[in-house]
């Protein structure tokens, strides 16, 4: 257990706006900075400082509660659950007409993701979530067997357990390439092209790698273009994991280069409704693709194969592009980015003032969003204990925080989008060095 003894209970170390008061009340910023000898906010480029703490009203969010997670699991503008419940409303009062028309109501969504990701909407079907995209690759893209998957240790916990259990039943070895944490972007290319080359047992053509666009437990931006490129001169295929990557990269595809396979949530950064995720094939390779769900699709090519997913609620996928057309309109998406990123940084090096924490080896290629600040030693040093001490953060602060452990060590992950302000951090800021 990663929580020290002198843990504090209850809400004694509570700031006087502690958890359960309304955050929009009010703002002691100035004083707290004061008080707590924090970093002014960067003297830098402020026009696309959008920090306002009524953004929130955009969202659904429990206004008691800080959310520094939205990595996790993402958080839904109103206008986008609006839509959806009057899209839901539709279904029920005729699922008949609903479903019948279904499918043609897809595609036209997917045409508006495709928009937004940027890419053409014949590349992309609509999946669930990315667990799916990733498990569609690896129940269609059969390798022969004797061949490998090859993951990064940086890779998504459910995804690599997804990539073992796919190479058990299809006699397939998974090989894990070790990246530092400080590894720079060459560093990272370098450790792939070693994994890639430095095995004579595996035929051409029968390499499996996965690799992640923005690393979950490290929050790291890795270079998946160049790794794309290392891997096609080997002769293997690429799946990126682009999971945080819609709403936090301006174009995701552009970024992972000639990926084979790409996959990503609609429903973290883009904040649409859960349950929306994007699958990318180019060429040849959508034609191997079939939907986890086998429906009515079946006949068709990719990607309207996956239009069709027998009787289930899609309102989410047909409401995601009012989330991200929410988002354009009211901040417009190029400022939000800028915004979320200047903001992550100030949130880091708060972080790290507080808990006297030193980055070096953390500040290497981050996520634009997304940060890591190490804990103290000793705190979290493996996934169990990190999930317990989110928790505990959790009740003893208000705050909703992603704890992750890496390698043996613990650290705390930051996420930063429009309904956070520099007073959140702050504010975590105070309270995290008492309850650790
Ligand atoms: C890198 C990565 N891959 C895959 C996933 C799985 O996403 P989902 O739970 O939406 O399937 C996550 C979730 O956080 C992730 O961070």
């Amino acid at each position: 257990m990663a929580v020290s003894p002198h843990t504090v209970t209850g809400h004694d170390a509570e700031a006087p706006d502690g958890p359960g008061a309304d955050r929009r009340d009010g703002d002691t910023l100035a004083t707290r900075r004061a008080q707590n000898g924090l970093p002014e906010p960067e003297a830098d480029d402020r026009s696309n400082d959008l920090s306002d703490p009524k953004n929130i009203e955009d969202w659904a969010l429990d206004t008691r509660v800080r959310h520094l997670n939205h990595g996790s699991f993402g958080a839904v503008p109103r206008a986008a659950i609006t839509v959806r419940q009057t899209l839901r409303e539709e279904m029920e009062a005729n699922p008949d007409a609903w479903f019948r028309q279904l499918p043609d109501r897809i595609a036209r969504a997917r045409g508006d993701i495709a928009a937004f990701l940027r890419v053409p909407a014949g590349h992309l079907a609509f999946v669930p979530n990315a667990s799916a995209g990733v498990s569609t690759v690896l129940n269609s893209s059969v390798l022969p067997p004797g061949g490998r998957i090859l993951l990064s240790d940086h890779g998504y916990g459910s995804v690599a357990m997804g990539a073992r259990r796919a190479a058990a039943r299809a006699g397939l070895r998974v090989e894990t390439v070790h990246v530092p944490l400080d590894a720079d972007d060459e560093a990272v290319e370098s450790a792939f092209a070693r994994a890639l080359t430095g095995d004579g047992a595996t035929p051409a053509g029968a390499t499996l790698v996965i690799v992640d666009q923005i690393t979950s437990p490290t929050a790291r931006l890795f270079p998946v273009a160049a790794v794309v490129r290392r891997a096609h001169l080997a002769g293997a295929r690429v799946l990126v994991d682009g999971a945080h990557a819609p709403g936090m990269l301006a174009d995701p595809l552009a970024h992972a280069g000639d990926a084979d396979f790409w996959t990503g949530n609609l429903h973290k950064w883009a904040c649409a409704p859960r349950g929306t995720a994007a699958l990318v094939a180019r060429g040849p390779h959508g034609r191997e693709l079939t939907p986890l769900t086998d429906s009515w699709g079946a006949q068709e090519p990719f990607p309207a194969n996956f239009d069709h997913q027998g009787t289930l609620d899609l309102t989410s996928w047909l409401s995601a592009a009012d989330a991200t057309g929410f988002i354009e309109a009211r901040y417009g998406w190029d400022r939000a980015r800028a915004h979320m990123s200047r903001l992550a940084g100030l949130a880091q090096a708060t972080l790290a003032r507080a808990l006297r924490q030193d980055l070096t080896g953390v500040t290497v290629g981050e996520a634009p969003a997304m940060r890591l600040v190490p804990l103290p030693a000793g705190l979290a040093t493996e996934p169990l204990c990190a999930a317990e001490l989110q928790r505990h953060i959790a009740r003893e602060t208000g705050c909703e925080t992603s704890i992750t452990s890496w390698d043996g060590r613990g650290f705390l992950r930051l996420s930063a989008h429009l309904y956070n302000t520099p007073e959140d951090y702050e504010y975590l800021a105070e309270l995290l060095p008492g309850c650790l």
